[in-house]
């Protein structure tokens, strides 16, 4: 579904259907956002349905309001269903219990990701034809990644391998038993794998303890073309955003869209991506007998 949502926003034909028109979708953002949160207010009105941009600084959240009370106001509304992002691991599930609309996870703490995950599939999916057998390498700060999580258990799920490159400190605990391959040597990990999913080093949580610097860190662990014409292995770069640029990714591998060179970015192709993939999740959840 997500392949002819794609088709329809590069060449929009005017007959489009609007499977949600009379529909409205609360967007409930209590954390910054800006591919996640715009590109399910695309997908919703491309799709013919209403939004509500809800931002935790400009509502009654920011008065003492819960998470709770705020959802409930929105649903006597008469709003149809919920994209929560969230600071709080799990916020996502608490509201499923409080609300009988639909509930769409944007990023709940860092636990996950499922839409970004979703377009990450669908993007790589694209370039190989299959993820069937596919090694993907997720280079980054794991421990805090909830895009890391998602697509581990995505991938893994889609018949793909999976394997992370990290400093040993930024390894969640449970790494051992995700049945994914463990790297802390770069030149190892980019040899092994086809693709790389370079994650963004969460500067508010990964310094101080984590890393000795973040020059260290970069030097080791940021995918340059350096390292990229060491293993002279091909590879096709993805990145979720935002991207701290020269830090987990040099300029050149994150705007590389076509050769010459060993890598070739598909950043924005994931954005894009996302609005096509999100259209098909709401109209999924919204729209059930219209999917065939
Ligand atoms: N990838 C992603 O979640 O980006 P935003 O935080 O901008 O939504």
């Amino acid at each position: 579904m997500a392949a002819g949502f794609k088709k329809e926003l590069i060449t929009p034909d005017p007959t489009f259907e609007t499977s949600l028109k009379n529909k409205r979708i609360a967007l409930c953002f209590f954390e910054n956002s800006t591919r996640t949160r715009f590109s399910f207010e695309i997908a919703a009105r491309h799709l013919g349905a209403g939004t509500l941009s809800f931002s935790a600084s400009t509502s009654s959240v920011s008065k003492g309001e819960t998470l709770s009370d705020t959802i409930r106001n929105l649903e006597a509304m008469r709003v149809d269903a919920f994209v929560l992002r969230h600071p709080s691991s799990c916020a996502a599930d608490f509201i499923t219990g409080i609300t009988s609309k639909s509930v769409v996870n944007a990023g709940d703490g860092s636990h996950e990701h499922p839409t970004q995950a979703l377009l990450d599939m669908f993007t790589l999916r694209e370039y190989f034809g299959t993820l069937e057998k596919l090694k993907v390498i997720i280079i980054g700060d794991v421990l805090h990644s909830r895009v890391a999580r998602s697509n581990i258990y995505g991938l893994l799920s889609s018949g793909a391998s999976v394997g992370l490159c990290c400093p040993v400190t930024l390894f969640p605990p449970d790494a051992a038993r995700l049945g994914v391959t463990l790297f802390t040597d770069i030149d190892k990990a980019i040899g092994w794998a086809d693709s790389a999913i370079v994650l963004r080093l969460q500067l508010e949580r990964a310094t101080g303890g984590y890393l000795p610097s973040l020059e260290e860190y970069s030097f080791y662990y940021g995918l340059t073309d350096e390292k990229l014409d060491r293993v002279q292995k091909h590879l096709l770069v993805l990145h979720p955003g935002p991207i701290n640029r020269e830090i987990e990714i040099s300029n050149n591998v994150a705007d590389r869209i076509q050769p010459p060179g060993f890598s070739q970015s598909l950043l924005l192709e994931q954005v894009t991506n996302g609005v096509a993939v999100r259209m098909a999740v709401l109209k999924t959840l919204l729209a059930p007998g219209s999917v065939s």
